[in-house]
């Protein structure tokens, strides 16, 4: 039986409730069995627990202040020189590249040959979670996530293994202090992988999974954040200007970007036992519940009779965030929300305290370095998806010229 809840209040109550339980990565199970995102219960609360320790508000200042802009300089800098680039292109290659750093795969940003290469891989990874929504022969597709999961493994994650695992072993032996060691997903798994009990092949895929679920949402959110900006700005190029040296007002674009177009429009749950919604809704034990989050952030009776416009400008109510539930919410929330969306928007918060997040220092910096949609050159929407995907988006960069 299959139930699709699309109103705010029922979405909040199924994504909170402790009797549904992930659903929907069964067959995807070659990327994403025994992932965090999979996992239920204790088992997830225990794993959750310990990778939330890199997830913690001073390691995201430390990485916002210290480590995104070094990344996206290097990424963005061959399309500024040349002075021209395709968005997703370039969304996706700072994506990966960052995603890489907090996962612990060791990837350097200004190799733009190993960036397309780590890419191709991560791709067929995200085909692997999603394959029960593949139109194509699913063995077909499951022998080609398996060939990119077995160079990926050679290429990328022993070579990444066996440095930390160096590195491990040198705090052991005194040789280094603790600060030395990264601070990203796979030296946490190293360092605990006894304690919970994690084997290679759970602590390879949980790896798998970290690259496909940071990279994929980062570039998504990127893209329609600056197309967003684009379009708006035509008919108020005061706040394109405005976008191009505020890095506050870009994040409240962001913010409305994600809740209209969120990277995961539906998440999936069954219930372990019958659940009743506070409204009296019955989710039957076994049933395959879809919550709709692009519906969800649409209801107007949260979002007022304009909750299907862009307006960066929107007040929301109190206790609402701006980018709705398109992080998710319960105990699967989105470890990366803060990361990529930054802090909730505080305007009495002094400036050195807040945190504008990775997509947003993304777009500010495509924008402040002169990025522009190419009025020769159209973008194209990809007419294979029924969602709003770009097949190309070519934008150029001049330090003049008109929105
Ligand atoms: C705009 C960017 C992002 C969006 C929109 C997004 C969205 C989401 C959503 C909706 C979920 C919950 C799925 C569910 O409940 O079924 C989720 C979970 C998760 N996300 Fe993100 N994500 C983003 C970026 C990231 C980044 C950058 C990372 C890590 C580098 C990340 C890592 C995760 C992980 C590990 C989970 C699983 C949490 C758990 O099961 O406890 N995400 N994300």
């Amino acid at each position: 039986m299959r139930i699709e809840l699309s109103k705010w209040l029922h979405v909040k109550e199924a994504f909170r409730s402790k009797h549904l339980r992930q659903a929907g990565y069964t067959e995807g199970a070659i990327v994403m069995e025994g992932t965090l995102l999979d996992l239920h219960g204790v088992e997830h609360r225990e794993r959750r627990r310990l990778e939330n320790r890199l997830f913690r508000r001073e390691i995201f200042s430390y990485w916002e202040h210290e480590i995104l802009g070094k990344t996206i300089d290097a990424t963005m800098k061959p399309f500024v020189e040349k002075g021209a680039g395709d968005l997703a292109q370039i969304g996706y290659r700072c994506a990966m590249n960052l995603t890489a750093t907090i996962a612990g795969i060791d990837q350097d940003p200004r190799n733009e040959e190993q960036t397309e290469l780590l890419y191709s891989k991560v791709k067929k990874f995200s085909e692997g979670a999603t394959i029960m929504h593949s139109t194509r022969d699913k063995d077909e597709v499951r022998a080609e996530v398996k060939a990119a999961m077995d160079s990926f493994h050679k290429d990328f994650f022993l070579p990444s293994k066996t440095r930390r695992e160096e590195l491990l072993s040198d705090l052991k032996n005194g040789k280094i202090a603790e600060d030395e060691l990264p601070r990203d997903v796979f030296t946490t798994l190293l360092r605990n992988a006894e304690t919970l009990d994690l084997d290679d092949d759970v602590v390879f895929r949980e790896i798998c999974f970290y690259l496909q679920a940071g990279a994929h949402s980062t570039a998504n959110a990127f893209t329609h954040t600056v197309d967003d900006l684009f379009s708006w700005g035509e008919q108020n190029p005061a706040d394109l200007d405005l976008a191009r040296d505020d890095l506050a007002f870009v994040q409240r674009c962001m913010h409305e970007s994600l809740r209209l177009s969120p990277a995961s429009p539906v998440a999936l749950r069954t219930p372990l036992e019958d659940v009743e919604l506070s409204d009296g809704t019955l989710l039957p034990r076994g049933a395959h519940v879809v919550l709709n989050l692009i519906e969800a952030n649409r209801d107007p009776e949260i979002f007022g009779n304009t909750s299907t416009v862009y307006d960066p400008h929107r007040d929301v109510p109190d206790g609402v965030a701006r980018w709705g539930m398109s992080f998710g919410a319960g105990s699967h929330a989105c470890v990366g929300a803060e990361l990529d969306g930054g802090l909730e928007i505080d305007e009495t918060r002094p400036t050195g305290d807040s945190l504008y997040g990775t997509v947003s220092v993304m777009v500010h910096a495509l924008l402040s370095a002169g990025g522009r949609k190419d009025r020769d050159n159209p973008p194209e929407l990809d007419m294979n998806s029924e969602r709003k995907h770009f097949a190309k988006y070519p934008v150029v960069f001049t330090s003049e010229g008109d929105d």
